[in-house]
C-alpha cells in the first residue's frame, strides 16, 4: 500500500504558517487581507468551488467579496468590474472563476486584473516570473502540490517527473515549479506516444487531464509517487464498481473519480495523492497564502 498523501493535513500547517503573517498584515492595514472572487453566470461545479474559497476566507479571517455578474456580461463590462476592484483600496487579491462564458474574451479578462492582485497567478507578467523564476503569485494548485511534496519529504532535486496534461492553470505551471526544483520534467499530453512508457519512466507524476482512471498499474513505475489531479463524475453503475467505488455510486447514482486508476495505483505506487481528499484542499490553502502575500506588499 503506498503512503498516503492527505491534502487536508497539509492544508492545516499552510493555515497554521498563515495565521501570524495574517495578523501581522492586518495589524500593519488596520483592516483584513481582502479577496475578490468573480464568478460569471450559474454554472454548478463554478458556484461550488467559488462557495469552498469563500469559506477557506471566512475560517482563516480574509475578507472575501463575491461579484456574480450574468452569464451575459460582455467582456467590456466585465473589465470595467475588474477596473473597479483593481482600484479598490480594501481588496488585495481578485481572482476570476474560469471558465468564462463563450462571448467573454478570457485572455484579456485575465490581462485585465492587476498583476499586483492577480491571485491565481495567471496575468502574463507573473506567468513571465514564473519561467524566470522570479518572486510573484504562482498558480495555487500546481504551488499546493510542491507544498505537498515538501510536507511529505519526497525528493524533487534531481528526479524525474512527468506531468500529464498541459493546461494553463495546471499542467504548464506545475512543469515550471518542478523544473525551478531541479527535476527532469517530461510535459504529457493527448498527442504524446507512448504515454505508458513516458510516465513509467517518472520518480513524480502529476495527472492532470481530465480523463478518468487514463492512469493504470503499467503507467507507473514501482514505488513512484503519483498524484492525482482530476476529477471527473462517473454515471456507469460497472465503470465504478470496476475502480472500487461502488459504495459511493450505491448511495449517490454517481462517483468522482481522478485521472488515476484507483485500484491499480494501490498495487504499484510508493505514496499516492487521491481524489478526493489530496490536493483539492491545497488549492484554496495556497489562494490563502497568495491572497495573505499580496496583502503584506500592499502594506
Ligand atoms: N477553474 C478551475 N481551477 C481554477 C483555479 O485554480 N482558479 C480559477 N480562477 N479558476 C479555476
Amino acid at each position: 500500500m503506498p503512503q498516503i498523501l492527505d491534502g487536508k493535513i497539509v492544508r492545516e500547517e499552510i493555515f497554521a504558517n498563515l495565521k501570524p503573517r495574517l495578523a501581522a498584515v492586518q495589524a500593519k492595514l488596520g483592516r483584513p487581507p481582502g479577496l475578490a472572487v468573480v464568478l460569471v453566470g450559474e454554472d454548478p461545479a463554478s458556484k461550488q468551488y467559488v462557495q469552498n474559497k469563500i469559506k477557506g476566507c471566512a475560517d482563516l479571517g480574509i475578507c472575501s467579496r463575491k461579484v456574480a455578474p450574468a452569464a451575459t456580461i460582455s467582456t467590456e463590462q466585465l473589465l470595467k468590474e475588474l477596473d473597479k476592484l483593481n482600484h479598490d483600496p480594501a481588496i488585495d487579491a481578485i481572482l476570476v472563476q474560469m471558465p468564462l462564458p463563450k462571448q467573454v474574451d478570457s485572455r484579456k479578462v485575465l490581462e485585465a486584473v492587476a498583476p499586483g492582485k492577480d491571485a491565481d497567478g495567471f496575468h502574463p507578467l507573473n506567468v513571465g516570473h514564473l519561467v524566470a523564476g522570479r518572486p510573484a503569485p504562482r498558480a495555487c494548485t500546481p504551488a499546493g502540490i510542491m507544498e505537498m511534496l515538501k510536507y511529505y519529504r519526497i525528493a524533487v532535486d534531481g528526479r524525474k517527473a512527468a506531468v500529464v496534461g498541459r493546461s494553463d492553470i495546471i499542467g504548464k505551471p506545475m512543469a515550471l515549479l518542478l523544473l525551478q526544483a531541479n527535476a527532469t520534467v517530461t510535459v504529457c499530453h493527448s498527442r504524446t506516444p507512448n504515454l505508458a512508457e513516458e510516465c513509467h519512466r517518472a520518480d513524480i507524476i502529476v495527472a492532470a487531464i481530465g480523463k478518468p482512471a487514463l492512469i493504470t498499474a503499467d503507467f507507473i513505475r514501482r514505488g513512484a509517487t503519483v498524484i492525482d489531479v482530476g476529477t471527473s463524475r462517473i454515471t456507469d453503475r460497472a465503470e465504478a464498481e470496476r475502480l472500487g467505488r461502488a459504495n459511493e455510486f450505491a448511495q449517490k447514482g454517481a462517483a468522482w473519480v481522478g485521472d488515476v486508476n484507483p485500484v491499480d495505483v494501490e498495487k504499484v505506487a510508493g505514496a499516492y495523492s487521491p481524489v478526493p481528499g489530496g490536493v483539492g484542499p491545497l488549492t484554496i490553502a495556497m489562494l490563502m497564502s497568495n491572497t495573505v502575500q499580496l496583502a503584506e506588499q500592499h502594506g
